[in-house]
């Protein structure tokens, strides 16, 4: 028996100790010519040192990792070989950098100011979480985006038209807090909405995505969430707005990942690719709760698994944020936040539990969702930080086949999904979605896995020895998950 859980025995990662080890995409890119930041996610006690091999004129790395610089102007593939030492050891280790029109070519790993801070986001808040994402070590695991939801704006637009910050909270607009999280080898996202409001009352960018676009460039922003409150119904319309900042985007000069948030009601799975898209939302937005509805964790994935044939790298299905860190304070969405009017009864819920967490966290790897979190980083409970930095599940999320994992079994039973890694290996989960207690016996041919496999145990980081089938107890809700690779 194995795996058998009634709490969640998960183990410690420390990004900060050990020989080093490389995390996050083997695969990345931006458009040529463009600026590229990229940070290899190397962990490992310090002082860590770096060398890249092949890296094309214009590109360097720096003493923390960072390979940054202009693209070359030609689209092609360059491979890299990445080498990392510390006292205790070295990696060299193959990497492809892609220049091309296609970003995100793994899931956004990062941080999104909404469900934590609403309407109360500002410069001091970005700047504060982007130096936690360092400090914590987890951009050394792969996290990279900082992005400011909702809020950043000033009352009006200028005289001319161009995008202005407010000035309390975004002092000097955009462009020194994106030189700061650059410096620290992250990634600035921001936000805007195709309609003349966005959805917390602030200026859109409908009629102005040229000049909205230039100014985000021009500012440094390397994502662009794009909301869709105030605007048509119809999937026409929102095809006709998405695709005119998607045009836009790509006229700028800058590598800009597009993502699309019209919370999956017109099906942008079918049409938000061939706008830029490199995401697209799914879901409403995700709530403190566990619930099947579409606000809670079960409605939510329950949604997205079904459209994996649509996720491929560059093109990511997004079931909204993680609650993990943010969870148990009886809210989720930062609408909560909103200066002004009633708080809804509705929007109170419990929160999800640890096990819970850990069940959420593993499905929206296995899932091949964007792993953002939502949450003042510099205080995670102890249980969210095991579930955030442990390697080997977000090394499944940012696996370089991009494939979202298929759900395998019959829909009311423990969920079992698969997920084909880029070596070969497989990786399995099974979910118990119920609240009674579940033994799950299951032969890896069921996931079409031929004779026997090593397994390990992801979450424990452990080997698990050779075997034909997976035996498990799950207590209510709880998650296992294995990779499983060919024997010698
Ligand atoms: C919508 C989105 C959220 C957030 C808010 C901001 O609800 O779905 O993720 O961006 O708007 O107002």
């Amino acid at each position: 028996m194995v795996g058998a859980m009634s709490t969640p025995d998960i183990a410690s990662f420390d990004p900060f100790a050990g020989p080093p080890q490389l995390h996050g995409a083997r695969r990345f890119g931006v458009r040529p010519g463009t600026e590229l930041i990229h940070p290899l996610a190397v962990s490992g006690e310090r002082p860590l040192r770096f060398e890249v091999a092949g890296l094309p004129d214009g590109l360097t790395v720096d003493g923390d990792g960072i390979v940054r610089g202009v693209a070359p102007a030609g689209p092609g593939e360059h491979a890299l070989v990445v080498t990392a030492t510390n006292a205790l050891g070295a990696i060299v280790e193959p990497v492809t950098l892609c220049l091309g029109d296609t970003l995100a070519l793994t899931p956004p790993m990062g941080w999104n100011s909404w469900n934590v801070y609403g309407a109360t986001v500002s410069a001091e808040v970005v700047l504060a979480v982007a130096q936690a994402m360092v400090d914590t070590g987890m951009r050394d695991l792969g996290y990279s985006y900082i992005n400011i939801d909702d809020f950043w704006h000033a009352s009006a637009r200028s005289a001319d038209g161009r995008p202005l910050t407010n000035p309390e909270t975004f002092p000097g607009g955009i462009a020194p807090v994106a030189e700061r999280v650059h410096q620290l080898g992250l990634k600035l996202g921001i936000y805007s909405d195709a309609a003349e409001l966005t959805c917390g009352g602030c200026f859109g960018s409908l009629g102005h995505e040229q000049v909205d676009a230039a100014a985000y460039a021009e500012w440094g922003v390397d994502l662009l969430k794009y909301d869709y409150c105030h605007a048509p119904v119809g999937r026409d319309a929102a095809i006709e707005r998405y695709g005119a900042m998607g045009r836009a985007l790509a006229e700028a000069d800058r590598s800009i990942v597009f993502s699309v948030c019209e919370w999956g009601l017109r099906q942008p799975w079918r049409w938000a690719a061939d706008l830029g898209g490199s995401l697209w939302r799914t879901t409403p937005d995700i709530f403190d709760s566990y619930s099947w509805l579409p606000l809670g964790v079960r409605g939510l994935a329950a949604r997205n698994v079904k459209l994996n044939r649509y996720a491929r790298p560059g093109h990511w299905n997004d079931p909204d944020m993680l609650l993990v860190g943010n969870r148990g304070r009886g809210r989720s969405t930062g609408e909560l936040r909103l200066p002004k009017g009633p708080r809804p009864k509705v929007w109170s819920f419990r929160g999800i539990s640890d096990v819970q967490a850990h069940s959420h966290m593993t499905l929206w790897a296995m899932m091949a969702a964007p792993l953002l979190t939502s949450h003042d980083l510099a205080s995670t409970g102890e249980f969210d930080r095991r579930l955030l930095t442990n390697p080997e599940i977000l090394a499944i999320n940012q696996d370089e086949l991009g494939v979202q994992a298929r759900k395998v079994s019959p829909r009311f039973r423990p969920w079992v999904l698969a997920k084909p890694l880029a070596d070969g290996s497989l990786a399995v989960s099974i979910t118990n979605m119920g609240r009674r207690t579940r033994r799950v016996s299951l032969p890896l041919g069921e996931v079409g896995w031929a004779g026997d496999a090593e397994v390990r145990d992801v979450w424990r980081m452990r080997d698990v020895g050779r075997l034909d089938r997976l035996d498990v107890e799950l207590a209510p809700f709880a998650s296992v998950a294995y990779v499983c690779r060919q024997t010698d």
